[in-house]
């Protein structure tokens, strides 16, 4: 069988307490994604899924279990290994966009691009296409601070997904939008990683958003454990 795009198995994140303790953020014995299959992970805030994002796309280091990006380890490799593993295979949808404020709509998409292997279109037009599917034709030129958060979200949207990944990450994608723009929201995202054939990976807890896909997983609630002497 054909590597899955995403496999995960036994993977754990813990985060220090302030008392001395450790929290187990993620927990997380198994979970595979194909090429072309869209999974909807639900968990209530507080319980991993922007830590779980992170660990997959290599922005967190795990600390048990592996996570493997169409056959490839991302745990155990250093950072910079991580960094080019997620720029050559991972769009990531942040939950916050995290766009740089700095650059105009097209240099951000662009930039998402910079370490991805050249396909037969340049990075501006490829970032340029990304933005006129979107509906952002006319805004190619503005800085973040001078888009709509709706906007930011799609000038997000088009960076996570105008290099063709083969894992496309979604945290929360609809938290902020009503009905009908978290619908738009969705079939760009569904649209564009279908012709890609790039899973898709979505974490909310947006119930409406549930009911879209056909699996869904569950994580549970995190666990404190004692400082131990
Ligand atoms: N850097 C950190 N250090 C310590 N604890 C952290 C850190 N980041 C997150 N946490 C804790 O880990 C838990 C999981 O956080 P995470 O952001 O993954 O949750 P989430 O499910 O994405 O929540 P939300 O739905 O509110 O976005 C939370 O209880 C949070 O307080
Ligand atoms: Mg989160």
């Amino acid at each position: 069988m054909a590597d899955a795009a995403l496999r995960i198995q036994n993977l754990k994140k813990w985060y220090p307490d302030p008392d001395g303790g450790r929290f187990l953020a993620v927990d997380l014995p198994a979970l595979e994604v194909a090429s072309g299959e869209s999974v909807v992970v639900r968990g209530e805030s507080g319980s991993g899924k922007t830590t779980l994002l992170n660990l997959i796309a290599g922005i967190l280091p795990a600390d048990e279990g592996t996570v493997e990006i169409a056959g490839m380890a991302m745990t155990g490799l250093s950072e910079v290994k991580r960094d080019r593993l997620r720029a050559q295979h991972i769009g990531y949808l942040f939950q916050t966009f995290n766009l740089l404020p700095g650059l105009t709509a097209v240099e951000n998409v662009q930039l998402g691009m910079a370490f991805r292997p050249r396909r037969d279109e340049s990075p501006k037009t490829a970032a340029e296409a990304a933005l006129q599917r979107v509906g952002l034709a006319d805004r190619m030129r503005h800085r973040p601070a001078q888009l709509s958060v709706g906007q930011q979200q799609r000038v997000a949207i088009a960076r996570a997904l105008a290099g063709h990944p083969s894992l496309v990450l979604a945290d929360e994608p609809t938290s902020n939008l009503d009905s009908k723009r978290a619908d738009q929201c969705m079939a760009l995202l569904t649209e564009f990683a279908a012709e890609s054939n790039a899973a898709l990976l979505v974490v909310t807890h947006d119930e409406r958003l549930i009911e879209r896909f056909e699996r869904c997983e569950t994580l549970r609630a995190p666990k404190h454990e004692e400082a131990t002497a």
